[in-house]
């Protein structure tokens, strides 16, 4: 793993940003894995301004989503299809035929999944993989469990991640009970996995994906079995890796 710990939220967006926009420009029709959240925001914020000023193109990027809500339309504004044209696709010249997040209304749930993960597969798998990670260890929706789930699957969200993600809704009730999320074995079978995270609420959770046992119980731990993996944290999130004396990049 390399690891950066950058000074702040926006330092480690640019940091991220760079990454991504280096495998685009290494490979212009790579595979994107994508995030939703307040992690990548500032990220995406930066690759639409590049793109904005004819630096960066995602004119051959194919992308596919980590996860969705389960229930919420497209159309919805905390859906995650909406995140993603609102803090991405819109502001940039993907083409939308080449954007895939899992359906939330979808009426066959198992076909669903069984049909995006045969997508990742006829791609060649995920070429870049960017992550953000709960403050439960989650990655994607994979919640702690007994067993780390291979598939694109329904999850049933956990208590902390509902009360988490209740920032965004009016209540908490509105907040969905489940969502379709990506499995372990599109995320590990990516060729680069770039997770980010910041705020110390964080920070437990990047000691255990960096350092602690390699258990379903911390999700994100997985990553330790990834040959090609990069964390960007802001000094919140990494206070743990520097007191128990993780060596970093930056
Ligand atoms: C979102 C996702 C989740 C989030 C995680 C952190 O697509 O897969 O794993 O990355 O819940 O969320 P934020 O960034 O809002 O703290």
């Amino acid at each position: 793993m390399r690891i950066y710990i950058e000074k702040d939220y926006d330092a480690m967006s640019r940091r991220a940003a760079q990454v991504i926009a280096a495998e685009i420009t290494h490979n212009p029709s790579c595979v994107l894995g994508l995030a939703t959240g307040s992690t990548p925001e500032g990220a995406y914020k930066y690759l639409v301004d590049w793109h904005k000023k004819g630096c960066l193109s995602f004119k051959d990027v194919r992308s596919v989503n980590l996860d969705e809500y389960k229930g919420l339309e497209p159309t919805h504004d905390q859906s995650y299809r909406y995140f993603m044209q609102f803090h991405l696709f819109d502001h940039v010249d993907i083409d939308p035929r080449n954007t895939r997040v899992p359906d939330g209304l979808t009426k066959d749930p198992a076909a669903h999944c069984a049909e995006y993960d045969a997508y990742i597969r006829s791609l060649g798998y995920v070429d870049l993989q960017l992550l953000g990670v709960g403050r439960n260890g989650h990655i994607g929706f994979n919640e702690p469990g007994d067993c780390f789930v291979k598939e694109t699957h329904v999850v049933d969200l956990a208590e902390s991640t509902i009360d988490a993600n209740a920032r965004f809704f009016a209540t908490r009730d509105d907040v969905p009970k489940q969502a379709i999320s990506m499995g372990m074995g599109a995320i590990m079978g990516a060729k680069k996995v770039l997770l980010a995270a910041s705020g110390a609420e964080k920070a437990d959770a990047i000691l255990g994906c960096v350092c602690g046992p390699i258990t379903p119980r911390c999700p994100a731990s997985i990553l330790q079995l990834h040959p090609n993996v990069v964390i960007v944290v802001d000094e919140a999130a990494g206070s743990k890796l520097k007191a128990a004396g993780v060596p970093v990049c930056g």
